[in-house]
C-alpha cells in the first residue's frame, strides 16, 4: 500500500495538526511507502498571494521533520514543485460532474466564511486533492474526520475515470486518525489558527505555557473548593488523551483536591517536556537544509508523477506526455 497525505501551509503547526494527523503519518512510515507534502497550491484558494505562504512553507516542513517525518524514509515534497499535479487535476475535472462538487459541505462552509472570495479553486479543491492522491497512485490516505467528504468524492471520481477510460488508478481510501477532534483552548471549536484557539508544538515554552493557561476550564466549578466535572472539562479531556495517569487527576479534580489553574500548569509543563525532543530537532534545521530536502523530495515525487501522466494521457487519448 502506498500512503499519501498533505497539509496546507496556513499558519503555525499546532497540537490539533500533530495529534489529528502528523503523529499518524509518522507511525505509517515504518510500514508503508509514504508520500507527504506541503499543499501550497491548495493554500492559494484562501490566500492568493503565494509570497505570504513562504515562511509557512518553511515552518510546516521543519515542523513535520521535527515531529518525526523522515525525509530518508518518506518522500517529503512541495506540491507546486510537482506541477504535473495540475495537469492531472485538469483531466480529472473533465469527468467530474458539477453536481458532485456543488454538494461538498466544506465548499458551502468556505463560501460562507469567505463570501468575498468564492473562487473556482475553492469549488474544485477536492478534485485537486484527488490529483495529489492519484498522481502517486496512493491507496491509503491518513486524514482527520473533516476530510472524509473529500475522500468520498475522490473515490467517486476515481471510479468514474477508470470506467470512462481504463483502470489506471487504485481507489484510495481514508485511514482515519483515531484521535477525536480535539477542541482548542476555547473548549468550543476544533483547534484552528483562524479561530486563534491553538496550542503550539514546536513553539517556545513560554508560548505554550501562555496558550495552555488561557484554556477555558470547568465552567460549572466557580471555586477551587467545589468538586470538578472532569467529563465536561476540556483540560481533563487533554489529560485523558495524553497521559497514562489521567484517572488519578480526574479523581483529584472530582474531590476538589486540585484546582483548574494547577491542572493547566501541570498540563503546560508536561506538554513542553513531551515536545522537547521536537524542539531540539527543529533548532538544527536551517532554511537551506529544509529547501534541499523539499527539492530532493519533489524530484522524487515528480518522477512518479511523470510516469502517471504518461499512462493517464494515453488512457484519455492525448498525444504522449513530453518530459519537461
Ligand atoms: N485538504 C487537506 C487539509 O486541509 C490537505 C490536502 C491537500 C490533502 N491535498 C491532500 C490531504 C491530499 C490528503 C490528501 O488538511
Amino acid at each position: 500500500m502506498r500512503i499519501l497525505s498533505g497539509m496546507r501551509p496556513t499558519g503555525r503547526f499546532h497540537l490539533g495538526n500533530y495529534l489529528g494527523a502528523a503523529k499518524n503519518w509518522v507511525e505509517l512510515q515504518s510500514k508503508y511507502e509514504c508520500f507527504y507534502f506541503v499543499a501550497d497550491y491548495h493554500a492559494l484558494t484562501t490566500e492568493p498571494d503565494g509570497h505570504k505562504a513562504e515562511d509557512n512553507v518553511f515552518d510546516l516542513t521543519a515542523d513535520l521533520i521535527s515531529v518525526g517525518i523522515d525525509p530518508k524514509r518518506s518522500v517529503l515534497y512541495l506540491q507546486s514543485k510537482v506541477p504535473e499535479v495540475a495537469e492531472l487535476f485538469l483531466l480529472l475535472s473533465m469527468v467530474t460532474p458539477l453536481s458532485w462538487v456543488l454538494r461538498t459541505p466544506t465548499f458551502k462552509d468556505m463560501a460562507k466564511q469567505h463570501p468575498d472570495n468564492v473562487n473556482l479553486g475553492l469549488l474544485s479543491y477536492p478534485i485537486l486533492q484527488g490529483a495529489d492522491i492519484l498522481m502517486v497512485k496512493g491507496s491509503g490516505v491518513p486524514v482527520g474526520k473533516d476530510q472524509l467528504a473529500h475522500l468520498e468524492l475522490v473515490r467517486e471520481v476515481t471510479r468514474k475515470f477508470n470506467r470512462t477510460y481504463a483502470p489506471v488508478f487504485p481507489e484510495p481510501r481514508a485511514l482515519l486518525t483515531e484521535t477525536n477532534l480535539i477542541k482548542g483552548t476555547d473548549g468550543k471549536q476544533r483547534m484552528s489558527k483562524t479561530v486563534g484557539n491553538i496550542i503550539g508544538v514546536t513553539d517556545e515554552p513560554e508560548v505554550i505555557r501562555k496558550q495552555v493557561l488561557s484554556m477555558v476550564t470547568d465552567v460549572k466549578r466557580p471555586r477551587k473548593t467545589d468538586p470538578g466535572h472532569p467529563r465536561s472539562c476540556n483540560v481533563c479531556a487533554y489529560y485523558k488523551l495524553l497521559f497514562d495517569d489521567w484517572e488519578h487527576y480526574w479523581e483529584l479534580c472530582r474531590k476538589a483536591q486540585i484546582g483548574c489553574f494547577d491542572k493547566k500548569k501541570l498540563l503546560a509543563e508536561r506538554l513542553i517536556e513531551m515536545f522537547l525532543p521536537f524542539r531540539e530537532v527543529r533548532a538544527e534545521l536551517s532554511p537551506e537544509l529544509v529547501t534541499r530536502i523539499l527539492d530532493e523530495g519533489s524530484e522524487r515525487a515528480r518522477n512518479v508523477a511523470r510516469q502517471t501522466l504518461r499512462e493517464t494521457r494515453q488512457a484519455v487519448g492525448l498525444p504522449p506526455y513530453l518530459d519537461r
